[in-house]
């Protein structure tokens, strides 16, 4: 178990300069009082360079939320692994639920993704979780190691467990379900990997706010949250990086 906890802000398509500047201000006053704390925010790619710019000084880095497989090529409207890490970036999220759904990416997709961001030095957040219609099926642990055997390259990663029926629903799996999967998803990653499972790092997304990150964090194999609403404001945000201890 690591000493620090990742508290991460998945802005999502929020977010436009001026409030983004009251907010990171606040989030960079909260991380300097929360040393065991690694905090990341993670703005539309728009504001990368101006969010990453606006925390020179402060403990609190930046990632993008999602970039292309390839370096560079005729992909208008995609952004390189290079592009984000130019712009300040440190990580970089992969495999979000949202672009899985959305665009079709595949695990073999999501892999490429984070094989091209650890390539130019960024860390890959790479998302796995099962829908609603999964888990009742029973079968919540099976796709979620399939999507963990099939996305994770070698090298340096974060995993974020993020149930998609849990992601803006105010809906949370129980703390038992939540330590179940994180000890299934280690011990796929350790067994994939070869790395030892202390060095497999987990955090949990989905309906994460100020009320229940003390609980979510405080269990067994979270090593951090990956946070999509609460992250937009300043208070619950800041409560959640203070949560931390
Ligand atoms: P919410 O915290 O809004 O449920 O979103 C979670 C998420 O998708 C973070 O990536």
């Amino acid at each position: 178990m690591p000493m620090r906890k990742f508290i991460i802000g998945n802005w999502k398509m929020h977010g436009a300069a001026a409030e983004a500047h009251t907010l990171v201000e606040a989030v960079a006053e909260a991380a300097a009082k929360a040393p065991q704390a690694e905090v990341i925010v993670c703005p539309p790619t728009t504001l990368l360079a101006q969010v990453t710019s606006w925390l020179v000084g402060s403990n609190v880095k930046t990632g993008g939320q999602d970039c292309h497989a390839e370096a560079e090529g005729a992909h208008t409207g995609s952004i390189s692994a290079a592009m984000l890490e130019e712009a300040g970036a440190a990580y970089v999220i992969v495999g979000h639920s949202e672009r899985r759904a959305a665009f079709g990416e595949t695990n073999d997709e999501v892999k490429k993704k984070a094989q091209a961001a650890m390539g130019v030095g960024l860390i890959p957040i790479i998302c796995v979780g099962e829908t609603a219609a999964e888990r009742d099926a029973g079968k919540a642990e099976e796709v979620v190691a399939r999507q963990v055997s099939e996305s994770l390259p070698k090298g340096h990663f974060l995993l974020a467990y993020e149930p998609v029926w849990a992601i803006g629903t105010g809906k949370t799996p129980t703390a038992r379900d939540i330590e179940s999967m994180h000890a299934h998803i280690i011990a796929v990653a350790a067994r994939e990997t070869g790395l030892a499972r202390e060095r497999i790092f987990v955090v949990y997304g989905g309906s994460v706010n100020a009320a229940n990150a003390r609980q979510i964090l405080a269990t067994k194999g979270v090593s951090g949250v990956l946070v999509g609403g609460a992250s937009l404001k300043a208070e619950a945000f800041c409560n959640i990086i203070n949560s931390s201890e």
